[in-house]
């Protein structure tokens, strides 16, 4: 997985967990308040229709307190004149489009049916409304139940209206009886009075509900004005009788009313038992409803039906699902927006990497003059300085190695050119130089011990004999022979060259130390040779001492444990550090003229050169100087 993917990867998978958390938290909520809603709206569509309900009592009340007033009724009644009671109530009854209209005497006895004439002369004291309107002389209205032979009393057809058989439904509440013969009505009675004031009679009326849409249609109109939605009733009002739906505006699939059918056992407990309303989403016939519900009373306070009114849910749905889209559109804008503002990002932190990468690669090829370039303010750009650093320092590095290496490639090349010269000076010095002090010495022989010429020819042979030492060092440095190597140990050829010249004036005042390491393997040098070495360093040492002064000695196994390191050590006068460099050369010396031909070390070094060994120096001046020289020990010729 690169980079790349892992910075927008962990990005996305925040964003999404915010979203998902957002989209889930916010859609409850939508879901609730627009539920909520619509259960306020349902709420008060309920109070809107029960007042038109109630409306409907008042008016019939009304109508029969007026009729019940009017001159004629009395005077018929005192008068005995049936026929034109008759006539006049089934006048009103129509113009009032009531089902029925009756009216008794003061003792409750039918005096006339407007609708059905024929029966009368029984008794209607029985009745609730008229024995209250008789007792109380008030006008009397209210919800009752009228059983079927009070219906088909006053009008057999009202009685067939009423009649309706159950249709089953799964939610209902079962019941033994299958079908509904008493009806439903709002009644009013209201007393008649004589001219004296003394009551003379009860007249009664009312409208049948069953299969009587006035109210709930209404209800429709006035509270959702025949609102439609997708090309259903938004708003849909029912009359129950008991749990029986008698009046409704909800249609069935043949577009018919849905009467007949009966509420859910739910609400049946809730409304008709234990008389509260109930207000919740209900499938009413084959859809969907917000739906109230709330109990209808008579007159004695009794739960005799329900009045309801639903909204279609569907318009709640439709109104969710849209909130839910417009949340989750902008959920999902909200992601590919955070996609791109991460691999934006994620680009803006893997380009410096990129960089330093192909920064790196250049190293690699060993480019060093590449620096990368970054320049921001964070920890990146902390990194790019320090490459660039790195880089620098390597260039520096590598250019004193370079430096270094010339400089000794010059001067060894230096060296061998000294070598070839000297040679040849040397052989061609060498033999007029041995023929000058044969001469001489043969003059010395034959002279008398008291000529005063002899000191001049002494301080000749003295002469000559230097030039000799010279010529000699010289041909050693130029012999560069190839040594005769043996098995030897380096501490016997050590303590050979220390016994040989601790005896001379030089080491006088010289206390000399050794540590000689016991454990030192024999290794192949040649003898000579090496014992030429620790003699010049040696007498070096001695000279640089002038006096009182501590020559140590030391051997060991280096730490590679791949050669001996001979360690020797003066408490001398030093070399300054341009003379280090230096000290090697051939003819170089700090020595007055006569003591130092300068070729000591230079000898030394190609000698140890040879040997496939190192000198190495480490002075300080007025304090000492130390040499250390290095002899592999698997040395193989
Ligand atoms: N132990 C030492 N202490 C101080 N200077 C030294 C020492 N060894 C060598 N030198 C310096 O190195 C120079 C070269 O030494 P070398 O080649 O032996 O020539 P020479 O001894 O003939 O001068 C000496 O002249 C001296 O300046
Ligand atoms: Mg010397």
């Amino acid at each position: 997985m690169s980079l790349r993917s892992k910075l927008v990867v962990s990005f996305l998978a925040v964003i999404i967990i915010c979203g998902l958390v957002a989209t889930v938290v916010g859609m409850q909520l939508i879901c609730t308040g627009i539920i909520n809603q619509a259960q306020d709206k349902v709420r008060i569509d309920l109070n809107s229709a029960r007042h038109i309900y109630k409306n409907e009592i008042h008016e019939v009340k009304a109508t029969l307190r007026l009729t019940a007033q009017r001159f004629f009724i009395k005077n018929a009644i005192l008068e005995g004149d049936i026929e034109t009671l008759k006539m006049e109530l089934e006048r009103i009854r129509k113009r009032e489009s009531l089902d029925v209209l009756t009216l008794t005497d003061e003792t409750g006895r039918v005096i006339v049916r407007a609708q059905n004439p024929s029966v009368n002369d029984e008794s209607q004291e029985h009745d609730e409304l008229v024995s209250r309107a008789l007792s109380s002389r008030e006008v009397i209205g209210a919800t009752v139940i009228a059983a079927r032979e009070e219906l088909l009393k006053e009008d057999p057809d009202l009685a067939e209206q009423a009649y309706m058989q159950f249709i089953t439904t799964p939610k209902a509440k079962p019941s033994p009886e299958t079908e509904q013969t008493s009806g439903m009505m709002i009644k009013a009675a209201a007393p008649v009075f004589g001219h004296d004031g003394s009551l003379a009679g009860v007249l009664y009326g009312g409208n049948l509900l069953n299969r009587n849409y006035n109210i709930v249609d209404e209800i429709k109109e006035t509270v959702y004005q025949g609102f439609k939605y997708k090309g259903k009733d938004i708003g849909t009002a029912t009359i129950f009788q008991g749990d029986l739906r008698i009046s409704t505006n909800v249609k069935k699939e043949d577009g018919g009313r849905a009467i007949g059918t009966r509420v859910s056992e739910e609400v049946y407990e809730q409304v008709l038992v234990k008389g509260q309303p109930w207000i919740d989403r209900a499938y009413v016939v084959n859809h969907w409803y917000i739906a109230a519900y709330e109990p209808i009373k008579d007159i004695k306070d009794e739960i005799i039906g329900i009045l309801y009114v639903g909204i279609l849910e569907e318009k709640f749905t439709d109104m969710r699902q849209k909130a839910v889209a417009i949340f989750l559109g902008i959920t999902l804008a909200g992601m590919a927006v955070a996609m791109i503002v991460s691999n934006f990002l994620a680009n803006g932190v893997l380009q410096p990497i990129k960089r330093l990468v192909f920064a790196s690669q250049q190293l690699a090829e060993g480019n060093l003059e590449y620096e990368v370039e970054l320049k921001s303010n964070d920890e990146i750009g902390e990194l790019g300085e320090t490459f660039n650093f790195m880089v620098s320092s390597l260039k520096e590095r590598d250019e004193r190695l370079k430096e270094y290496t010339q400089q000794q490639l010059m001067k060894s090349e230096r060296l061998a050119t000294l070598g070839q010269l000297s040679a040849g000076v040397a052989h061609e010095i060498n033999n007029p130089l041995g023929a000058v002090l044969m001469y001489t010495h043969l003059s010395l022989e034959e002279m008398k011990a008291d000529d005063p010429h002899r000191m001049n020819l002494e301080k000749v042979v003295g002469e000559a004999t230097r030039c000799k030492d010279i010529v000699k060092g010289l041909l050693d440095f130029a012999r560069q022979t190839e040594p005769k190597v043996e098995q030897l140990f380096v501490n016997e050829i050590l303590e050979r060259t220390l016994s040989l010249v601790e005896n001379q004036a030089l080491f006088q005042n010289v206390r000399i130390t050794k540590a000689l390491s016991g454990y030192l393997p024999k290794i192949m040098i040649d003898g000579n040779q090496i014992q030429q070495v620790f003699t010049n360093i040696i007498l070096n040492a001695a000279e640089a001492i002038e006096g009182e002064g501590e020559l140590s000695v030391t051997t060991r196994t280096a730490t590679d444990g791949e050669s001996i390191e001979i360690e020797i050590t003066d408490t001398g006068c030093g070399i300054s550090k341009e003379n280090l460099e230096k000290i090697f050369d051939p003819f170089f010396s700090t020595k007055e003229v006569g003591r130092g031909t300068g070729l000591g070390l230079a000898v030394s070094f190609g000698i140890v050169a040879r040997h496939k060994g190192t000198i190495d120096v480490k002075s300080e001046q007025g304090k000492g100087t130390t040499f250390i020289i290095r002899l592999p020990i698997r040395y193989e010729v």
